[in-house]
């Protein structure tokens, strides 16, 4: 069996191939742009062996904020013809061309680890960029909230894109007007791994109504038939603010509007638990519905700083029935799907943020036996976009950097 020391190489030598000068794009063909919270991922595993590199990959990604606050989900540095939809689709006026919509705001949480690795040295990179994370924070506090839970406005933006979270949602939209168009993914990695055609027509439906509203918050939350507040946006927003709140204090700022963020959120995160499914869920917020999922998201509660008894015992249960790390769905679930994307498979990433949660709260031995499993997962399987929670196998891209980040950070450490 390879050893730790070779993987580690393995994942070194990931990160640095798919660098494209200042970010790294999550895999070479299906990916070959800057994705936001794969790119503060990319920074914490560049953190273990380069701290500059891994504050450039951040800096640039803070590049692309809008005079809004909004960091976009995609950057398309330099146009490729390989990926769908791309900035023609989007249509969007941002500093560097981008996508529309946004993705979990994890950056201010790598941000601080990066700043950890080396203090001295992540000062000074570390301030200039606090004024920015706090814009795009309180512009997600401005634009996303209900009830003190943080909604997406799009699948793409939780980054779980056909989570059965939002079938019922998707199933009230009309796409029958969407018009032709050519997907690209499903000429990189096999169909059968990835959202299908009904999914596809309403992503880009709602990408069409972006544009249309000229990207114009007020306009969009009048009109789109998309508003899910759910357990990705909700938790990561949280730990955002309180990774913010310690990075604050330490450059001796006043915090506290983001204390009352954080009193705010704490609130809006229990407006995610569904009692009958015992889980924190998604909620529709326009039709007031449950999606009844529990998804590799509903884990994040520790990640956030939320404790919940009825989580722990849920996860102790879900780790032993399924030998891979946590799933993105349920097996029990009618809608699970092993090979799906994010309707069942295990991704790395995911549980990554879950491991970090659970030590933060004190669940070392769910911590460990997480990361021990993440690590067999990759010696087996290498580093895949994501891999089918029951017998490990890799599944859509491959070379994947945030996976190699996974290793590098938390699965592969001794
Ligand atoms: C897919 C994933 C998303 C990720 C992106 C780039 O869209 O669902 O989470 O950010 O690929 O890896």
């Amino acid at each position: 069996m390879t050893s730790n020391t070779a993987i580690s190489e393995q994942a070194r030598e990931i990160l640095i191939t798919n660098d494209r000068g200042g970010y790294t794009v999550p895999t070479a063909g299906l990916y070959p742009y800057q994705w936001n919270w794969d790119s503060a991922v990319a920074a914490l595993g560049f953190a273990q062996f380069d701290v500059d590199r891994a504050w450039v990959e951040i800096e640039t990604l803070f590049k692309g904020q809008w005079a809004d606050g909004m960091v976009p989900h995609i950057l398309f540095h330099k146009s490729d013809p390989g990926y769908f939809p791309g900035p023609d689709v989007w249509g969007c006026e941002g500093p560097i061309p981008s996508s529309g919509i946004i993705q979990p705001p994890i950056a201010a949480t790598m941000a601080r680890f990066v700043w950890e690795q080396d203090k001295g040295v992540g000062r000074e990179r570390l301030a200039a960029l606090y004024p920015k994370m706090v814009k795009w924070h309180n512009w997600i506090m401005r634009w996303r909230l209900h009830r003190g839970a943080v909604c997406t406005t799009h699948p793409w933006e939780t980054g779980r894109d056909n989570a059965p979270d939002w079938d019922n949602t998707m199933a009230r939209m009309d796409a029958s007007d969407v018009g032709e168009y050519t997907r690209r993914d499903t000429a990189h990695v096999n169909s059968d791994d990835r959202p299908t055609k009904y999914d596809y027509d309403r992503y880009i439906k709602l990408v069409q109504m972006g544009r249309r509203l000229n990207w114009d918050q007020a306009a969009m939350l009048a009109e789109s038939p998309f508003r899910v507040a759910d357990p990705t946006m909700t938790f990561t927003t949280l730990r955002a603010a309180r990774d913010l709140q310690v990075i604050g204090e330490a450059l001796g700022e006043d915090t506290s509007g983001i204390a009352a963020s954080i009193e705010l959120l704490v609130t809006g995160a229990e407006t995610l638990w569904n009692e009958e499914l015992g889980g924190y869920d998604s909620r529709d917020v326009l039709s007031g519905e449950w999606a009844g999922c529990l998804s590799n998201a509903s884990y994040l509660c520790w990640f956030a700083g939320v404790e919940n008894a009825k989580m722990l015992a849920r996860l102790r249960d879900v780790m032993t029935r399924v030998p891979y790390p946590v799933p993105s769905n349920d097996p029990n679930a009618e809608s699970f799907d092993a090979r799906r994307y994010w309707r069942g498979p295990t991704w790395a990433v995911v549980n990554l943020l879950i491991g970090i949660g659970l030590e933060d709260m004190g669940h070392k031995t769910e911590a460990k036996a997480l990361a021990d499993k993440t690590a067999g997962l990759i010696k087996e399987h290498g580093f895949a976009e994501y891999f089918d929670p029951m017998n490990g196998k890799a599944a859509g891209g491959g070379t994947f950097t945030w996976t190699a980040a996974v290793w590098l950070a938390w699965a592969g450490r001794d």
